[in-house]
Order: structure tokens, then C-alpha cells, then sequence
């Protein structure tokens, strides 16, 4: 009898959700402030890892900047620099008011490379021992081999593994336990529709970013299951971006216009607001909801006549040949 009654608050419950879900739609919802808080963003010497920095610099947050080349980080942190600059409140006003200390953020940089796992530890314990407590770990940093399966070296398939996958664990594994001691962090998985939906030529990139949001569906259970409330987490899936990591890639002309390539600046201030409301989840452009969820329901072959049609079956391939052809032009520089 009990199980009856139980059974009727739960439908009452995920109802419950899916209209305060729909909602969100209409009503704006608030965004929590991340002022004076820590943040650690992987990959954050170029690409939505660096406009990443500089919307959390924006809102006042103070960086640490992780990513493997130093002079790339080094330009993020300088144009973070740049935003606190302009920020700082106006000094020697003449005003005779008490004078309030006044929180000043601060943008602190690491090399480190997240597909070592001591890299990362070592990294961690100096964010831990020089910087403190970090409130916001966004695991960004990504990259493709850009290879057909059988030309790809394995070292590079492992790279991409290593990097867009297991750095997750790593970096995790490194902040979240003083996250749960203080029930209050949140964790951000930057990943792909490449995550949910696949396509041909890109085994690498779509394992490793299907392993990503494995990885971050079952933390957030896990989350759930310890009743650690206070650490949100946040699932970022955007469909191609303008930052040129899949340059060349081409649908179907007729219907390339009506999906163009994400502009980054967007991407981020999408997901950024996903973050700042809480959102678990964010797909760009919404249409993506609508193929995840057809590629979930119809046969597989279904699925290959849609791609096709679409010109979504081949549409990795320019890229790939224009990867080959600049890799190619690169080794004749070299060898001259
Ligand atoms: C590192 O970043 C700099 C500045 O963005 C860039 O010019 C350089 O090519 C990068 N190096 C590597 C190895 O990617």
C-alpha cells in the first residue's frame, strides 16, 4: 500500500521537474554570483577554454589557467588582466567614506599537461597549497586526431583518449575531495554533440567524448546518491564551433546554412548562463536535443538514410583531408 502512495508522489515529483524545466525556458532564471570565488579551466590557452576565462574574469572570479602551452596560457591570463584592470574600483576619489578592503581577483597560470595523471596531481597540490580552495573546475581542454582510423598513429588515439576522457578523472580526483568536505563546488564538462550522436571518421574524438559524459552522468549520480547538493554540475554539448578545430568539416550544402558553425563567444555565454542557473545540461543548437533523441528511438539504418540526406555521413571527411593536406605541408616546411 505504501508502495502506491509512494508511487504517486514520485509522478507528482518528475512532473514537477519537467514543468519547472519548461519553465526555465520562459522565466529567466536568477544566476548565482561567482565573485571572489576559484575557478580552474583546463585548456585555457585558446579556443571556449580562454572565453571561458575571460567570462568568469568578467563576473569577478579569480582564475587559475591550466594549459600546456605556457605563451598561449600566458595571453589568456593577460587579457584577464586586462578585465580586472577596468574592473578595479577608482582609487584616491577624494571621497572621505572609511576605506573597505576591497576584494581583488587575481589570475594565477600552470603548464600542465592533463593527459599525465602526475602532471595533474602535482598541479593540483600547488593550486591547493598556493592559491586555495577552487569553487569551479571547468574541464575544457580538448583535441581530435583529425585522422582516418586505420592512418591514425596510436599514439595519437591515445592522446585523444587520454586527454578529452581520463584528464577528467585526474583533475576530479584532485579537487572534488575538498569540494565534498565543504558540500560546495561545481564541475564543468565541456564535451560535444559528438558526445551523444556519432559520425564517420571521427572514432577517437566521439569515444573519448561519449566516455567524458559517461563519466559526468554517473558523478552527478553519485553526487546525488551522497546528498552533496551544494556541488552542481554542468554538461556542455555544443554541435561544431568557429575556433577551426574541425575546419573543413561540410553537410550537405542546401542545409548548411540553417546549422552554421557556432560562433565561440556565443557557445560560452550559453553556457556560462547553463552554469550560473545550475542547468545540468546544455545543447547548442537546440536542434541537437531532436537528433540525440531520434538516433535513441529509430533503427540504426533509419538513422544511416537521415545521415544521408543530410549529408551528415561524410561530413567529417573535407575535414580530415584538410587536416592531412596541412600536416602534409607542414612536414615539406619542415623538411626544407
Ligand atoms: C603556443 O601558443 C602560441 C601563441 O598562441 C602559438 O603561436 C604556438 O603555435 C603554440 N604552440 C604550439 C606548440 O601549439
Amino acid at each position: 500500500m505504501y508502495i502506491v502512495l509512494e508511487l504517486v508522489l514520485v509522478c507528482y515529483k518528475v512532473l514537477y521537474s519537467v514543468l519547472l524545466a519548461a519553465g526555465r525556458w520562459l522565466v529567466k532564471a536568477r544566476e548565482k554570483s561567482v565573485h571572489g570565488r576559484l575557478c580552474v579551466i583546463t585548456g585555457a590557452g585558446s579556443g571556449l577554454g580562454r572565453l571561458f576565462a575571460l567570462q568568469f574574469a568578467h563576473r569577478g572570479a579569480s582564475l587559475v589557467l591550466w594549459d600546456i602551452n605556457r605563451s598561449a596560457n600566458e595571453e589568456t591570463a593577460d587579457m584577464v588582466r586586462e578585465i580586472y584592470r577596468k574592473m578595479s574600483p577608482c582609487t584616491g576619489s577624494g571621497d572621505s567614506i572609511q576605506e573597505v578592503p576591497v576584494f581583488q581577483p587575481k589570475v594565477y597560470t600552470y603548464v600542465c599537461d592533463v593527459s599525465n595523471r602526475e602532471s595533474v596531481y602535482a598541479t593540483a597540490e600547488l593550486v591547493r597549497r598556493d592559491v586555495g580552495d577552487v569553487t569551479f573546475l571547468v574541464n575544457n581542454a580538448g583535441v581530435v586526431s583529425g585522422r582516418h582510423l586505420l592512418e591514425c598513429p596510436d599514439e595519437l588515439i591515445e592522446r585523444t583518449m587520454m586527454v578529452n576522457c581520463h584528464a577528467h578523472f585526474w583533475t576530479t580526483k584532485a579537487f572534488l575531495p575538498r569540494m565534498l568536505e565543504l558540500n560546495h563546488g561545481h564541475i564543468v564538462t565541456v564535451a560535444s554533440s559528438l558526445g551523444l550522436f556519432s559520425t564517420a571518421g571521427v572514432e577517437d574524438y566521439c569515444a573519448s567524448k561519449f566516455g567524458a559524459i559517461g563519466f559526468h552522468e554517473s558523478l552527478s549520480h553519485e553526487l546525488k546518491a551522497a546528498e552533496k547538493d551544494g556541488i552542481k554540475m554542468t554538461l556542455v554539448c555544443p554541435f561544431l564551433v568557429d575556433t577551426g578545430m574541425f575546419e573543413g568539416c561540410q553537410i550537405r550544402k542546401e542545409i548548411a546554412p540553417l546549422f552554421p558553425p557556432l560562433k565561440a563567444e556565443y557557445c560560452v555565454e550559453r553556457a556560462m548562463r547553463a552554469i550560473l542557473t545550475d542547468q545540468p545540461m546544455v545543447c547548442m543548437p537546440r536542434a541537437m536535443y531532436v537528433v540525440t533523441f531520434m538516433k535513441t528511438i529509430l533503427p540504426f539504418e533509419a538513422v544511416v538514410c537521415m545521415y544521408r540526406f543530410l549529408g551528415a555521413d561524410k561530413c567529417m571527411y573535407p575535414f580530415l583531408a584538410h587536416r592531412k593536406e596541412s600536416t602534409n605541408n607542414n612536414e615539406a616546411k619542415s623538411h626544407m
